[in-house]
């Protein structure tokens, strides 16, 4: 048996992947342990966890792999810093004592902290304990690191890969080609130019937080018109054939500093950046919009050179970017792949889990057999269930956090004498349809919690998307968030192509398409007139809760081999109303990290307007609840993102 850890730390996202035979065992994230949003620290806890999940301790990994190479970053911020000297030198003065503690000495800190796993609290004992291990330390490269997270769990045989984020040691987005057990990168843009820092230079101008408000601009630019990209292109950079980019570095601060845009960028744009919670206005709107357009040019000449280079039919993504689920859309509705797969933790997460990989299949030299492979095999027998085509990838539904059994849930629910009714998992889904159908707003909290940034029906608050006002009593009074973003669909997989237009999986949220003709309510000349976001409010189609105001819808298919609770309930609720749709958004408040154990969930749902919480075959009916006392306002708990 040979265990792998896969970590990704100090940066964004923290995360481990327990990675055992070449089978994912486990994957988290630590903010979802520490409550921490985008918990950048060692993840401890997550490790932990990977680890319980296999019953194995810290000294019986063979192999542990960190998901990048902290010397070559540092070089790139010595020699970036250096290039733009005195302007960078006091954010290069602000950065180095972290750089001199912690990630330099990497390989001691990884011995130290995994030398606490096994409860060993005195740091000069886990740092002699870390020293005893006789596992291997391998160190990958960033955008490897995200190339195989997006190549080895797809289910292609081979495939062109994909990755775009803000940065890792130098690069910033690559291209390359996966067959069998084998990645080879073929070309990369590197440090200073990058998409992912384009995004988050506009993410931080609209007022919004760099790296997690990015998917808000994404919701924000239906509203706008594209009337910046003209001046964008002209001034702040060229987008060459290929889909890298030359970015004018007068009008960006990145590079010297901690802030993104500079005043020669304000000039241009002609104003300052939003401030933070401020009123949102057209401006932004026209701003976001524009960025997205450019995106989406990118992403497309991206993805088509891409294809050109390798003539490979299909394209798998990774990399920040690659959450932009509008521009996936469109490369699968207009680049000449086949088909496509998008690493459910797109993010620096994903990377524990690439590292981990490539380990197995690289380093070690472990073989691949793909899940296209494996079904061309079993082709003759393969059941196709209710007339789709089996599909699988090696992430599970991405359910590798986790679970809570019904035992430990009825004890934490007795211990804190909180009413509930039980229900037996046959009778399940039907309850819980019929409240949904009444209107009612649930917390489904049921088996292994999701790994990468979206609920995927495991973690997740549900609701009825016929509903005209589902979307803003949501928003208001559960997600305590702006109203001008509507929630995403998840729908059977057998039924997406009658309500959506797009007949493939998108397992994971990642593939935006609009709602089919057919289903959409025209909206009249009065409604058209509104401005921006009350334009939101309007019904405009037979589920308005999951259309935007571009008819198009964020898009979860829903398969019984992967999440058979969650596949019953729509089922149930499709008999009911005809309708195989429910809304799916994250079990949090805004700013909160999604809920891992009982405890996270009944919290949630105490704090907010949620009818019901669902805890695997527990219900509970928020009008039994007991007051919730809290010594201190949960809103201040969470900074916004
Ligand atoms: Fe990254």
């Amino acid at each position: 048996m040979v265990s792998i850890l896969g970590i990704s730390a100090f940066y964004h996202d923290s995360a481990a992947c327990l990675v055992v035979d070449g089978e994912i065992v486990a994957a988290a994230q630590e903010e979802r342990f520490t409550r921490v949003k985008h918990d950048h620290n060692f993840p401890l806890n997550a490790v932990r966890y990977c680890l319980s999940e296999a019953k194995l301790h810290a000294n019986n990994l063979d192999y542990v792999g960190f998901y990048d190479k902290p010397l070559l970053k540092f070089d790139r911020l010595l020699e970036t810093y250096l290039d733009y000297a005195p302007a960078g030198f006091s954010s290069f003065l602000k950065a180095l004592p972290l750089w001199m503690k912690e990630k330099l000495w990497m390989p001691d800190l990884i011995r130290t902290e995994l030398g606490k796993v096994d409860g060993e609290e005195d740091e000069r004992a886990a740092k002699k304990l870390g020293k005893k291990f006789e596992w291997k330390l391998l160190f990958g490269d960033h955008h490897e690191s995200h190339a195989a997270s997006a190549f080895y769990p797809s289910p292609f045989e081979e495939a062109a890969i994909l990755t775009i984020d803000g940065v890792g040691e130098w690069a910033t987005s690559s291209i390359g080609a996966g067959k069998g057990n084998e990645i080879t990168l073929l070309k990369e843009l590197r440090f200073p130019n990058s998409l992912g820092l384009l995004y988050s230079a506009f993410t931080y101008y609209t007022g919004f937080r760099v790296n997690s408000g990015e998917y808000k601009v994404m919701g924000l630019a239906p509203y706008g018109e594209p009337k910046y990209v003209s001046v964008i292109k002209d001034k702040l950079l060229e987008v060459r054939d290929d889909g890298s980019l030359k970015m004018n570095h007068e009008y960006f601060s990145y590079s010297q500093g901690l802030r993104m845009t500079n005043h020669a960028f304000d000039k241009l744009l002609g104003g300052h950046p939003r401030k933070p919670e401020s009123r949102i206005t057209q401006r932004e709107m026209d701003l976001a919009r524009s960025i997205q357009v450019i995106t989406e040019e990118v992403m497309l000449k991206m993805t088509k050179y891409a294809h050109q280079e390798t003539g490979m039919s299909k394209l798998c993504m990774a990399g920040g970017v690659a959450l932009n689920c509008v521009a996936n859309g469109r490369v699968l509705r207009e680049v000449p792949f086949e088909d496509i797969w998008i690493q459910p933790a797109a993010g620096d997460a994903g990377g524990a889990l690439g590292i981990a990989l490539a380990i197995w299949h690289r380093y070690l030299g472990n073989a691949r057999v793909s899940s296209e492979k494996m079904e061309k095999w079993q082709s003759a027998r393969a059941p196709r269930t209710n007339g789709v085509a089996p599909y699988a990838d090696a992430m599970k539904g991405s359910y590798l956090g986790p679970r809570h059994s019904e035992a430990e849930i009825e004890t934490f629910l007795q211990s804190r004498q909180l009413p509930y009714r039980k229900y037996s998992r046959k009778d399940l889904p039907e309850v819980i349809a019929n409240l949904l159908a009444a209107g009612k707003i649930i917390g489904l909290h049921q088996g292994r919690m999701e790994f990468g940034p979206r609920a995927l029906g495991a973690r997740s608050i549900i609701g009825d998307p016929r509903s005209p006002e589902m979307q803003a009593v949501m928003n208001l009074k559960i997600k305590y968030r702006e109203s001008f973003r509507p929630f995403a669909p998840s729908v059977l997989r057998e039924q997406v192509a009658d309500w959506f237009d797009l007949n493939a999986d998108s397992p994971y949220m990642l593939l935006v398409a609009d709602v089919v003709e057919s289903r959409r309510r025209k909206m009249t000349v009065e409604e058209e007139a509104l401005w921006g976001i009350d334009k939101l409010n309007v019904k405009r189609s037979e589920i308005p809760a999951v259309t935007h105001v571009d008819y198009s819808a964020r898009i979860q298919t829903v398969r019984h081999e992967t999440n058979p609770l969650y596949w019953e309930i729509i089922e149930a609720f499709q008999q009911k109303t005809g309708c195989p749709v429910v809304v799916n958004t994250s079990f949090n408040v805004r700013g909160e990290p999604i809920v891992c154990t009982p405890e996270d969930s009944y919290r949630c749902f105490m704090r907010t307007e949620m009818d019901y919480l669902v805890l695997e075959t527990c219900i509970l009916d928020k009008n039994d609840q007991p007051t919730l006392e809290e010594n201190t306002d949960w809103k201040t708990q969470f900074k916004l993102d």
